[in-house]
């Protein structure tokens, strides 16, 4: 499928594995999101512009390339999401934070947007949304939904689990956005839950349940 990564290296891989285990308390599920963010990101952002700078070295000066165009923004889908700013922002200190909060309604587990805040000239950034935890993929859907209608062209959206029923409503509904797949797992329970997955990610970031 074209603009969807599914990542296979093993250090990613490993941590999932921690990540599921249900015994792997808040602090440590913790940390493991956010280093499983970073190894994600430093994928997914392989493909940032650069332009060549001229830099003098003690012994001469030299061309040498920069990364280029407007600070990128990373926006978590809450709360999970909030769970990855962190490991973008240690790729790249200067990058913008937009949120946008969304849950999903009991019942029908359709998404409902409470709350959105982004840099403004989105039109000229790399938007970066995070969100650990791709199921139906209601919640990724109105949240590029969000990002596109404040300007947003050029989005790539990192999640570290997705059913494949999201990964392919992301695939139909916005194609052109660049999806990064920490592991696609086997499919969603009646419940809209990911099957093997993880269980709540926000739960188990922030110690909710
Ligand atoms: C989770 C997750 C995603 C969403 C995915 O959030 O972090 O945002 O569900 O499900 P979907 O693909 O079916 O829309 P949740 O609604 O549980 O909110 P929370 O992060 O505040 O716990
Ligand atoms: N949100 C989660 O946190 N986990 C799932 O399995 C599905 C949605």
């Amino acid at each position: 499928m074209e603009n969807v990564f599914i990542m296979d290296h093993p250090l990613i891989q490993h941590k999932i594995t921690m990540l599921r285990d249900k015994n792997t308390g808040t602090n440590e599920f913790r940390k493991l999101v956010e280093e499983i963010g970073i190894l994600m990101g430093y994928e997914a952002l392989r493909d940032l512009p650069t332009e060549e700078v001229e830099v003098e070295t003690p012994l001469e000066t030299c061309m040498s390339p920069k990364i280029s165009g407007k600070k990128l923004a990373v926006i978590p889908v809450l709360r999970a999401g909030l769970g990855m700013v962190g490991s973008i922002l240690t790729l790249v200190p200067s990058a913008k934070v937009g949120h946008i909060g969304l849950y999903r309604e009991p019942g029908t587990h359709l998404p409902r947007e409470y709350y959105c805040k982004l840099p403004e000239a989105m039109e000229e950034r790399i938007a970066v949304i995070v969100d650990p935890m791709l199921a139906t993929g209601g919640s990724a859907v109105a949240a590029i939904d969000s990002v596109k209608m404040r300007g947003a062209k050029n989005i790539k959206f990192l999640c570290i689990i997705a059913a494949p029923d999201g990964v392919e409503r992301i695939h139909k509904d916005h194609p052109d956005v660049q999806l990064y797949v920490g592991h696609l797992d086997r499919e969603l329970n009646e419940n809209a839950y990911i099957c093997p997955g993880l269980g709540d990610a926000g739960d188990r970031i922030f110690g909710t349940k």
